[in-house]
Order: C-alpha cells, then structure tokens, then sequence
C-alpha cells in the first residue's frame, strides 16, 4: 500500500517559464502612491502575500484580498479532484467521473482518490480487506447511540458519533505518522456506514446488526440497514450496484464547504475524527449534503407537477429556492446530476417508479427553459434527483444526507491528508476587514445611558 504524497503539480512547458522574463506578472500601480509593483503569476493566481507589500506608510499593514465566501480565492493547491463548471467536467486523478460510474466501484475509487492511481489486483485485494475488517465499532457505542432521543436526526447522531470516535482511538492524535494516518483512513471509511447505519436503527427502534465483512461494502450497508430475522441478509444487486455508484458520484468534489471543513479544522493538527466530525456538520446545511433531503420536502410541498408553475414564480419572486438546482462552480449541468437521472431507472424497474419523479422532472423541463435560471446559469446539482432513488430505495429523507457523507468520508480524509503533506500550509487563520469601535474607556453601570 503506498503512502499518499503531497500535492507535487504536472508541471507543463507555460508553468514552468519564469516570471523574470516577464511574461508571467501582473503589474499594479498604486494610484495613491504612483508606486509600482511586479506580481508573480503562477497557475493563473497571484500570491495574496505579495499584495502585503503594497502600502502608503511604511507602517501600514499592507494590501490585503477581500473575499467573503472564497467566492474567488484558492486556498491550496491539490492534484486530486478537477472542476471544469462551465464545460460540466468532473474528474478524479484525472480520471473522469462517467467512467468510474461505469466501470469502478466506491472502494477502487476511493483508493484512487487517496493514493493518486487505480489498485493493482493485489493492491485492491489488500485495501478492500483493510476496510472491511474496520467496520466494527467498539461496543459503548451502542449505549453512546441509545442515549439519543428516538427522533434524533440521524445526522446529528452522525457527528457525534465520528466524533466520539476520537475518544476510543486516541493513537490518531499521531497525524504525521504515515502508517497512523493509514489506520485511521481504514477506520474512518469502514466505520461510516455502520455508524449510518446505528443511527437509523436507533431511529427506527430496531436491534443493530453487526457488519457483515463477506459483503461487498454497499451490500454491507445495506445488510446493517436492512438485516432482519434472516440468517444472512441478501441485497438486492441492482441497488447493491446503484448504491456503489452513488457513493462513487459523491466521493470527492474538491473545495466544496465540507472539504474546506475537513481542511480548516484539520490544519489544527486534530485528530482525523474530529475533523471529519467537523465536515459532517458542515455537509448537513440545507445549502450542501441537506440539499437532497430539501429537494424531497420541496417535492412533497409542490404535491402535482400542476402545481409547478405556481413554485417556479415563487422562486423567482425570490420567495424560496429551487432546492437541488444552482452551484457555486458548475454553471452547467452538473455530470453527476446526469449520471444519477440515469440510475433511477435502473432502480426504479426494482423498486417502482417514483411519483415525486414528474414533479422534479417537470420543475427541471420549466426551469431550463426560464430566462431567471438561464441567466443566472442555474442547473440540476447532484441533489436534485439522488433523493429520489434514495426514497424509491426505502431510505427516509433524514438519511439522505448520512448517504452523502459515507460518500463523501474518502475525499475527506483524502484532501486531509493532502493538506498535511503540503508544506506550504499551516494552520488555518483568515484576516479580516475591522470596522467596529476604535479605543473605547470602561463605563461603569450607573454611568451608562440607555440607548434609543
Ligand atoms: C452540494 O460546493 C460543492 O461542490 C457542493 C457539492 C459537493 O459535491 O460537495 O456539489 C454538493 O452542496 C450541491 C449544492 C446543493 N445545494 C442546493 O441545491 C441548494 C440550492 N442551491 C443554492 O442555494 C445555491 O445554488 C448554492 C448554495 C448551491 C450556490 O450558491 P452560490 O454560488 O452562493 O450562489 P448564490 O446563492 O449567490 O446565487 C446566485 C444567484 C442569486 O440570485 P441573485 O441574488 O443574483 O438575484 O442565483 C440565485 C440566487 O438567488 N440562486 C437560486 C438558486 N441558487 C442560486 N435561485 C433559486 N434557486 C436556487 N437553487
């Protein structure tokens, strides 16, 4: 098993040229001070530490970069995931996304998404072994899920639980020992699905099952989801096979809030638990990983596709949004929106067709053909339709965004552990614009006015 490496960039003939010959800077003139400044430009960016040398006083702090949200900002270099959000292109190492749905599997994925290449047999034989002989969890956590109320949010067990993970492994506190972080990626993605899959049995007042390691890794899940009073659980292989998929789709999607999460938190040097704890919560927001469980609530509010017309203006009377649809990079249709739309028919000749399906088809018809959503390049996302194979496949909405997140776990600890290997980060710690009160003296009670 190889040891993940640090972000070294495929240097191309256009990088490589130097910024001496000037060809590779960007000149700014400070208009204040008539001052000029040559800028390096490397990978079509400017090191925002270069702007700290553009002052009017000497003792000025310097230029800084204003941008709420990262709308424009990169915060690490990473040779994991591409986005092309114009041309709709998402790869993983390169490889792109339809032909991992196709042809590879969550585990060979989540492999190559960590180690950079796709497993030889002997590699893939070894890594699928390590998963899934990590799938146990230590036995409090039986009672630590017990003690959540039988309506706890399954997510909300979620992040407690990949957190409480910390306090049994406190070996994972060793983040710069390659072979602990190993461990504790095999811990991380075997464990998910069976702490998924507690939560859901807590909250549908079932007996746990244990994991069942001759599965496959989805067909597990869905054993520990599923299992009743048979001997050994069988998964139905087409959703066996959807479900693989879906985690494939979701497994790494660069910068997005959670990863940014995983990163930020990470970069304390925590332990790898307590940062995906951290991405957890963060993919729960209705704006991320909570969209596809929105896009279900949206539909059953709508009721009838006759209905849609009646939502459509509403949105665009900014009265709500059209959950599922828009992407902070894709300003296209987003390719795994596409992959998926596919999938539900294969699972819908197993489960039934969905009836929410005409509603959210009728919704995407109207919307692509609306000048708002035209303008404002706002498409189909990867939540859109997920949760309706997810609802066809008898999972309810709470879990839908705990189906993210076992996807997800891979490019988690992936960008994870790039950023620990990338020399030029540290921790964590933006700047800001201060424009609250300068000096201010201590007034004492009686003294303070009431303010109108
Ligand atoms: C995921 O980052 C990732 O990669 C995330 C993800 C991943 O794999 O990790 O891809 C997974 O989170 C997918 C996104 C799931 N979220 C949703 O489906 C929720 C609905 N979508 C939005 O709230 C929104 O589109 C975001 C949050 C996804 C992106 O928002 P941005 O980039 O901050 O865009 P914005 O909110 O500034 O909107 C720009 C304009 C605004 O209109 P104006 O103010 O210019 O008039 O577009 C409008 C918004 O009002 N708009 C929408 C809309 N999304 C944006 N209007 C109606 N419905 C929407 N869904």
């Amino acid at each position: 098993m190889p040891n993940a490496k640090a972000p070294q960039a495929i240097e191309t003939n256009d990088q490589a040229s130097t910024f001496l010959n000037g060809k590779n800077s960007l000149t700014i003139t400070d208009n204040r001070t008539g001052k000029q400044y040559d800028m390096r430009i490397e990978n079509d960016t400017i090191r925002a530490m270069d702007l700290r040398q553009i002052k009017v006083k000497d003792d000025d702090f310097g230029m800084m970069t204003y941008d709420p949200a990262f709308m424009n900002t990169a915060a690490c270099k990473s040779t994991i995931t591409y986005i092309d959000g114009d041309k709709g292109i998402l790869r993983y190492r390169g490889y792109p996304i339809e032909q991992l749905a196709e042809k590879s599997n969550f585990l060979e994925t989540a492999y190559l998404i960590i180690y950079g290449e796709l497993p030889t047999k002997t590699e893939n034989e070894e890594w699928v072994y390590n998963i899934m002989t990590h799938t146990l969890v230590h036995e409090n956590m039986k009672k630590f899920v017990d003690g959540f109320h039988y309506d706890a949010h399954p997510m909300g067990m979620l992040i407690c639980s990949v957190a409480a993970l910390s306090t049994f492994y406190t070996d994972a506190k060793n983040i710069m020992d390659p072979s602990c972080r190993k461990l504790q990626i095999f811990r991380l993605i075997g464990k998910m699905p069976t702490l998924a899959a507690f939560a859901y049995r807590h909250s549908v007042g079932r007996p746990y099952v244990y994991p069942d390691n001759d599965m496959s890794y989805a067909g597990n899940f869905l054993n520990m989801l599923l299992k009743t009073t048979e001997l050994k659980y069988k998964p139905n292989p087409v959703l066996e096979r959807a479900l693989d998929v879906l985690f494939i789709l979701h497994a790494d999607h660069e910068q997005n809030c959670s990863t940014s999460a995983m990163r930020n938190v990470g970069s304390s040097h925590v332990d790898p638990f307590s940062a995906a704890a951290a991405a957890t919560a963060a993919l729960y927001g209705p704006l991320h990983g909570g969209a596809n469980e929105a896009v279900l609530n949206m539909l059953d509010e709508i009721r009838h596709k006759n209905n849609v017309p009646a939502f459509i203006k509403e949105v665009k009377e900014g009265r709500g949004r059209l959950m599922g649809f828009g992407h902070r990079v894709y300003k296209n249709y987003d390719p795994r929106a596409k992959v998926i739309k596919h999938l539900a028919d294969e699972v819908f000749e197993v489960t039934g067709r969905n009836p929410k399906l005409d509603i959210a088809l009728e919704l995407e018809r109207i919307a692509l053909e609306d000048e708002y959503f035209i303008k404002r390049k706002l498409y189909p996302n990867v939540d859109f339709y997920s949760g309706l194979i997810y609802q066809a496949m008898g999972f309810p909405v709470e879990m839908f965004p705990v189906l993210f997140a076992i996807g997800r776990t891979p490019g988690w600890v992936a960008q994870w552990e790039e950023m620990l290997l990338d020399t030029e980060q540290k921790i964590a710690r933006p700047r800001q614009i201060y424009l609250g009160h300068d000096t201010r003296d201590y007034t004492m009670m009686g003294k303070r006015t009431q303010k109108a």
